[in-house]
Parts: C-alpha cells; sequence; structure tokens
C-alpha cells in the first residue's frame, strides 16, 4: 500500500510499450530501448499513441447485488426527509431486504452480472461485493451464492464479503442481540462452511449496530480465518474505528466523521480507511477528509459504494473526479487509491493494482489526453477508449 507522501508518486514512462501474454503483463519498457519483435504475425497490436494506459480500477467496496432502485427515496429525499428518517419509517436497507426476498437466485445473478458489465466498461476490473440485504439466513446464503457464481461466470476478479450486520429486521428491534446471534452462531459457520465470504462487514453505527456487536462478528469471523471490513463512522464517531484497527481489520469504510484520536489510531496499525465520495455527493453529506488522511502519513483507497440507496452508481470515473474536486486529492493521488490501494483494501494487490510485470493485464486505456488531470477535469465524460480484463478487448470505443 502507498502511504501519505508516497501516494503522490506514480511512476510514467512516456512513449512505453507493454506486452501481455497468456492474460498477464510479460514486459514493459520505453521505445527509447525497445529492441523489437522479429515476428509480428500473431500479435494483437494496439496503438495507444497520445492515450495514458493505467492499471484498472479496483473497486474494494460495493453492494452491487441487489433487487431494485429506490428511487422513490430518492424523491422522498428531495421533499426533504433524511437517509435516517426512511430508515426509521422501514425503508432504506429493510426496503431493499424485502425486495430481495421476492427474487430468486437467477434473478438477482443476471441483473448483478449486467451491472458488472457496465461496471467493467467504465474501467473497473475487481470489484468487492456485500450481501446484507438479505437479513436472514435463507436470503443471505442466496446474495452471497449469488457472489459466488458472478466470481465463476464474469471476467472481472471478484471478492465476496458476508455483511453480517447491516440493518435491524423489525421483528428484531427490541431484541437486536438475538439477531447478532442469529447471524453470527447460526449463519456464519454455514458461509464460512460453504467457503461463500473472503471477509466480514458490520455497519456499526447509531440505530444500527454498536462497537461490541460489531466486535463480536469481527473476533468470531477471525476464529473461522475470515478477516473483516467494516462500515465505520459515516454519520456518527461511536468507537468503530478504534476497534476494527485493534482487530486488524482490512479496511474501514466511509469515515465521513474522522477525529484527531481515529487519525492516530489508523496510524497505529494496517487497517486501510476507505473513502466512498459517491455516497458523500449522492446523500449530501460530509466528504471523508481526504487531505487530513493522506498528510498524517495514512494511506486512502477510493471506492463507489454502488447501492440502491446511497450511491447508486459504480462508476469509479466520477468517484475519481470527487476525489480532486471534493476531496482536493491530486490526479496521481487518485490514481493509486483506486488501483494499488483499492487493491490492498479487498486483497487483490498482488494480481492486480499497478503494471508490474507477472500481474494480471487488465488496464485502461484513456482517450488522448494532454494530462493526466484531464482524465478527472472532464468530469462526467467518458475518458476511457478501451478496457482491457486479463488481457482481452473487453471495451472499446471503436465498437
Ligand atoms: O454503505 N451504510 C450502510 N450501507 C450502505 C447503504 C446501503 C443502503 O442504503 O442500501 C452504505 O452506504
Ligand atoms: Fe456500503
Amino acid at each position: 500500500m502507498l502511504r501519505g507522501v508516497e501516494m503522490k508518486n506514480l511512476p510514467c514512462i512516456d512513449n512505453a510499450w507493454l506486452a501481455i501474454e497468456d492474460g498477464f503483463i510479460a514486459a514493459f519498457g520505453s521505445m527509447n530501448d525497445f529492441n523489437g519483435i522479429e515476428d509480428w504475425r500473431d500479435l494483437t497490436v494496439i496503438d495507444a499513441a497520445g492515450k495514458f494506459v493505467l492499471p484498472g480500477w479496483c473497486d474494494s467496496h460495493t453492494h452491487t447485488v441487489f433487487a431494485a432502485s429506490r428511487a422513490e427515496e430518492f424523491v422522498d429525499r428531495l421533499n426533504g426527509m433524511t437517509y435516517e428518517q426512511i430508515a426509521q419509517r422501514g425503508g432504506g436497507i429493510l426496503n431493499s431486504a424485502m425486495k430481495l426476498s421476492r427474487m430468486s437466485e437467477e434473478e438477482l445473478f443476471l441483473a448483478a452480472f449486467e451491472r458488472l458489465n457496465q461496471l467493467m466498461h467504465s474501467g473497473t476490473v475487481a470489484v468487492e461485493i456485500k450481501s446484507g440485504y438479505g437479513l436472514d439466513e435463507e436470503n443471505e446464503l442466496k446474495m452471497l451464492r449469488v457472489i459466488k457464481r458472478l466470481k465463476a461466470e464474469h471476467p472481472l476478479t471478484i471478492k465476496s464479503t458476508f455483511l453480517a450486520l447491516h440493518a435491524i429486521p423489525i421483528e428484531y428491534k427490541d431484541n437486536v442481540e438475538d439477531f447478532v446471534d442469529l447471524m453470527v452462531v447460526q449463519v456464519l459457520p454455514k458461509v464460512a462452511n460453504e467457503g461463500l465470504a473472503d471477509f466480514v462487514d458490520a455497519f456499526c453505527e447509531e440505530g444500527y449496530f454498536s462497537v461490541a456487536q460489531m466486535n463480536r462478528l469481527i473476533e468470531a469471523a477471525q476464529a473461522l480465518g475470515i478477516p473483516a471490513k467494516v462500515h465505520v463512522n459515516q454519520f456518527n464517531i461511536i468507537g468503530g474505528v478504534q476497534a476494527a484497527v485493534d482487530r486488524n481489520a482490512r479496511s474501514v469504510d466511509h469515515l465521513e466523521e474522522l477525529n484527531d484520536n481515529d487519525v492516530e489510531v489508523l496510524l497505529g496499525g494496517n487497517t486501510m480507511p476507505v473513502a466512498l465520495p459517491a455516497c458523500s455527493f449522492f446523500l449530501r453529506i460530509p466528504y471523508t477528509p481526504a487531505r487530513k488522511i493522506i498528510d498524517a502519513g495514512l494511506p486512502l483507497a477510493l471506492a463507489t459504494d454502488f447501492n440502491p440507496g446511497s450511491s447508486p452508481s459504480g462508476n469509479m470515473n466520477f468517484v475519481n473526479s470527487l476525489g480532486c474536486i471534493q476531496q482536493r486529492m491530486l490526479p496521481s493521488e487518485v490514481v493509486n487509491a483506486s488501483t494499488l490501494n483499492g487493491a490492498y483494501a479487498m486483497d487483490v494487490h498482488s494480481e492486480l493494482g499497478s503494471i508490474t510485470v507477472g500481474k494480471k493485464a487488465s488496464f485502461i486505456i484513456t482517450k488522448p489526453l494532454n494530462s493526466l488531470a484531464e482524465m478527472f477535469y472532464y468530469f462526467g465524460d467518458n475518458n476511457i477508449d478501451q478496457v482491457i480484463v486479463n488481457g482481452e478487448l473487453v471495451h472499446s470505443k471503436a465498437n
């Protein structure tokens, strides 16, 4: 992972060549010392003159498997309600859970597969996907099996997270501990047994799950060899960062609220802070203080939080523009946050996240640009000409 001032450093080769073999990066270098290839006949050549070749985006936080849009709540919010008020009246995550319980595994799979195609066309090459709209054993397992099938059938690199503690179902309103028991004691071992999760997650927040409840989940999962990535500090600071870092969580995500003590705690650990600026944009809540985090010497990753309630976009290009525009990150910092650090946050950094010999050949080729800054400056435009995943051209402007 890259921390602090290292995040500004994005090694770049002008006028470069790069060779892909069997889906992996075989070699690269400058055209100045390119010795030529004797036999070009079987090679596919892509001319990227005037363009940037970047590692593909690694989106380490999404809820890509979901039933349907929540555009009706979007309108409620435009009429003045807040995300929290909508949740309190049984909307929000509970609304998504109700819709999801009525859908079959096959329907969920097909909808998510299509969403992944869209993400891939916008330059994403690796994606973490959470459960959490099941809220009972049957539907959580259903979601996780959908993610397992996506891993097997979709070209993107996918990691799966069992979001065991996402919202409190109405029937557990007065006995939340029973719900935590259900997820931790009954469902988690089954998830582990079926090999359905790379990570576990909890929404640690006022009105959702306490630090103690999150800790129970993290510790039980750790005993089964499953690390945690958690939702903390979205609306309130209740001690989630300290608890997660103490328990060696892979990442702490959201952090729209972050105090000096949290920064100190993060400096003492190996947990990746993850900012989700599209969620801040959509909910009109504060942006994660990226400058405070990076200037303190910490690493930072950016992710979309793609979900129907707080970020109905999985477009990393928009996230990256928000990183620059709203969080005052430099273009090079944004690239590192969305590639190598994102890859670390989902534990795929040994195979993706940088242009390194031996890693998967998964890239973005931009449109012709005068500078890397233009990639994020022209926000809302599609600045990508081609996307290559595992050596295959999966998106081309010409087609
Ligand atoms: O990361 N904060 C909790 N979970 C999601 C929102 C899920 C939803 O509203 O459906 C998030 O923002
Ligand atoms: Fe989320």
